[in-house]
């Protein structure tokens, strides 16, 4: 993959993982540039955070499709458009179809608040908390077809303080995740990661 990657990044609400790579690519953390941000819902505040920063916004919404293959087509297509390297899930609340996936087969990336397999699915932090397990933490992994499945990247676990507050804990979650996922980003930028038979391997 070429030094300044091309992104397009896909999310639903807060964009707060979006933000943290515009954030990675203004202070040349990350050798990288956002063709695309790409919304399901008119109403993410991630779109606000592309406007503020200059970045093309699209909004696909799922609602006006009549079904996954319907919107994964017109997904597929704005990202053909874009001419992207990668495609970064960063709090994107739609399962993406089989068609679109092998199509860019290795080239979707996806972060998660736990340490997966552990709490795959919504909710991740929540659970982790109820179930007072004493570490979690933040996994970046490449999308398969399986819902939090794919080949894992990175992870980076984060000690549960006894009795801590959810509040407490999603802060340090996230903390984590703006760090991990621009920096899992730039291993794709300098040509480090490979994917053989669903192997990971990161040159050092
Ligand atoms: C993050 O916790 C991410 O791990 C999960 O969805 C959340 C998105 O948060 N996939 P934000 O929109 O990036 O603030």
């Amino acid at each position: 993959m070429p030094s300044s990657l091309k992104l397009a990044v896909l999310a639903s609400g807060n964009g707060s993982n979006f933000q943290a790579i515009l954030d990675a690519i203004a202070t040349h953390r990350l050798q990288a540039q956002v063709r695309i941000l790409i919304v399901n819902n008119p109403a993410a505040r991630a779109l606000d955070r592309a406007k503020q920063a200059g970045v093309s916004t699209v909004v696909i919404n799922h609602r006006e499709f009549p079904d996954r293959e319907a919107f994964d087509k017109a997904l597929g297509s704005w990202l053909d458009q874009a001419g992207v390297d990668l495609v970064v899930l960063a709090g994107f609340m739609r399962v993406l179809g089989s068609a679109l996936i092998n199509r860019y087969k290795n080239r979707i990336v996806n972060i998660h608040p736990s340490l997966l397999p552990a709490f795959p699915g919504l909710h991740a932090i929540e659970k982790a908390h109820a179930a007072q397990v004493t570490e979690t933490g933040v996994t970046v992994h490449i999308v398969d077809t399986g819902v939090d499945t794919g080949p894992i990247l990175a992870q980076q676990a984060l000690a549960i303080v006894p009795g801590e507050t959810l509040e407490s804990l999603g802060a340090r979650v996230h903390a984590v995740e703006h760090e991990l996922y621009p920096k899992v980003l730039q291993w794709f930028a300098e040509n480090r990661v490979k994917i053989d038979g669903g192997k990971v391997t990161v040159r050092p």
